[in-house]
């Protein structure tokens, strides 16, 4: 099958030109002007933006996690991605403590088997690394599994403690593999939540109250410091703060390979959405917390100056009605996680319409530094001949409002119920075919495929 989308304004982190592309076997053959080649099917996409399609590299998808399980399975979620412009994610494998990574590993594939529409590959998430173990790195990294996820906080869950975190950063840098860090401080946490408890405070606003900013600060000054020991890269999953910043961009400064991401709850959200009565709040419990509203500016300054490379959603949906519940009468019991795998592109691209960054940073930190930064460019993140035609065609006057009425995630409510976007995605293309054609999915469960993963830096300088 081959496509031919006509006079679109193709955008990648780099140019912004009109073109026509054409697409044969799942890739981009060539770009031109007016192209005179024949093709099964013909777009015409004159007025409208060509992007490469999102990358979202931070979900959790079918996820076990606090006598639950998260509400979007890998079909469900991957649908919701596409609709909103997303075609590869990249979702958390979690080895449980006391067993193997390959265990984790062979859980996920089969909970993505048969189900993702879109392509998807994983990142493990560490939580136990005997010595003897060590050598297990290697293996995922072979199978395209090359980064790994280390927890500072959740002690007795995901924790892992100083002397693992060193020995994991040591040995994944030997292997070309990148780390990525959950920066809080977690046993101060443990302490300050325990006295919350203590006196009597269990509403939702405690889980914010007892994970101040500077218990994200503490952590990452100690990632930077334990990476630079150890001599690797490193990189810090969702900041929310001022203080985690000024670390980060003070390390980078100093030309440390320090890199970070943010998501669109922490630019859109602050402790001024909090404080809704009854159980509310639960809706926006998840880790790190939300923070004053200050902190925003500065986040949406970091990712236009290159401090945050990358914004993805962090997508860990739990239903209201039901899982969100099971912490009434005691916030440590609500299921972390809010959803967002659907919007990620719409709100980042109202950061263009409020003039926070440029339609090139918005591929860029959407798209094309994931790509980089997670072993799959150039094969994706960017539109060039010989890459994969993962392709949206995004309509800047196509007016959304953000419900859960409409939404296509899984899940009961949404962190930005009645938000109003102008600009969506109106095709989205998947290694050349249309999956999503504005309101209607043509995509198939299962026909997404695994992305075997580079090595960091392999592939990009
Ligand atoms: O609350 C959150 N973010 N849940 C998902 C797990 C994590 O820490 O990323
Ligand atoms: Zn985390
Ligand atoms: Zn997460």
């Amino acid at each position: 099958m081959s496509l031919l989308i006509k006079n679109g304004r193709i955008i990648t982190a780099e140019h912004d030109y009109t073109a026509d592309i054409f697409i044969e076997k799942e890739k981009i053959t060539t770009i031109g002007v007016s192209l005179d080649i024949a093709a099964d099917t013909i777009i015409n996409a004159a007025g409208k933006l060509v992007i490469p399609g999102g990358i979202d590299v931070h979900t959790h998808l079918d996820l076990p996690s606090g006598g639950t399980t998260s509400s979007d399975n890998f079909e469900t979620g991957t649908r919701a991605a596409a609709f909103g412009g997303t075609t590869s994610l990249i979702d958390f494998a979690t080895q449980s403590k006391g067993k193997k990574m390959r265990t984790a590993l062979d859980t996920w594939w089969a909970k993505a088997e048969g189900k993702a529409t879109i392509d998807y590959g994983f990142h493990m998430i560490v939580t136990d690394l005997p010595e003897a173990d060590i050598e297990d790195l290697g293996g995922m990294v072979r199978e395209g599994v090359t980064s790994f996820k280390l927890f500072m906080a959740y002690p007795n869950v995901l924790m892992a403690d100083d002397a693992m975190i060193y020995r994991t950063m040591k040995y994944a840098s030997q292997k070309g593999a990148l780390v990525a860090m959950h920066a809080e401080n977690g046993g101060v946490i443990d302490l300050l939540v325990q006295q919350a408890l203590a006196e009597g405070k269990t509403d939702p606003i405690y889980h914010c109250l007892t994970r101040p900013t500077t218990s994200e600060g503490e952590a990452v000054n100690r990632t930077i410091a334990l990476s630079q020991m150890a001599g690797v890269p490193v990189y810090i999953v969702h900041v929310t703060s001022n203080d985690a910043l000024e670390k980060i961009a003070e390390a980078r400064d100093r030309g440390l390979p320090v890199f970070a991401e943010t998501c669109p709850q922490y630019l859109y959200l602050s402790l001024d959405d909090m404080h809704k009565p009854g159980f509310e709040d639960a809706k926006l419990v998840f880790s790190p917390p939300l923070r004053e509203k200050w902190n925003q500016d500065k986040l949406w300054g970091g990712v236009k100056n290159n401090t945050v490379q990358i914004v993805s959603t962090d997508h860990c949906p739990f239903n209201f009605h039901t899982q969100k519940q099971l912490g009434l009468g005691n916030f440590t019991k609500i299921p972390n996680g809010g959803p967002g795998i659907e919007h990620r592109m719409q709100l980042m691209y109202d950061g263009v319409n409020n003039k926070r960054i440029s339609l090139n940073r918005w591929v860029e930190v959407t798209s094309t530094n994931p790509a980089k930064m997670f072993g799959m460019f150039p094969q994706k993140g960017t539109i060039a001949p010989g890459t994969d035609a993962d392709i949206v065609i995004w309509d800047q006057e196509k007016e959304c409002v953000i419900s859960a009425a409409t939404h296509h995630m899984a899940v009961d409510y949404s962190m930005y119920e009645g938000k109003k976007i102008k600009g969506n995605a109106e095709t989205v293309i998947s290694r050349g075919e249309v999956i999503v054609d504005n309101d209607a999915f043509l995509g198939k469960a299962g026909r997404g495929k695994f992305i075997k993963r580079s090595t960091y830096g392999s592939t990009w300088q």
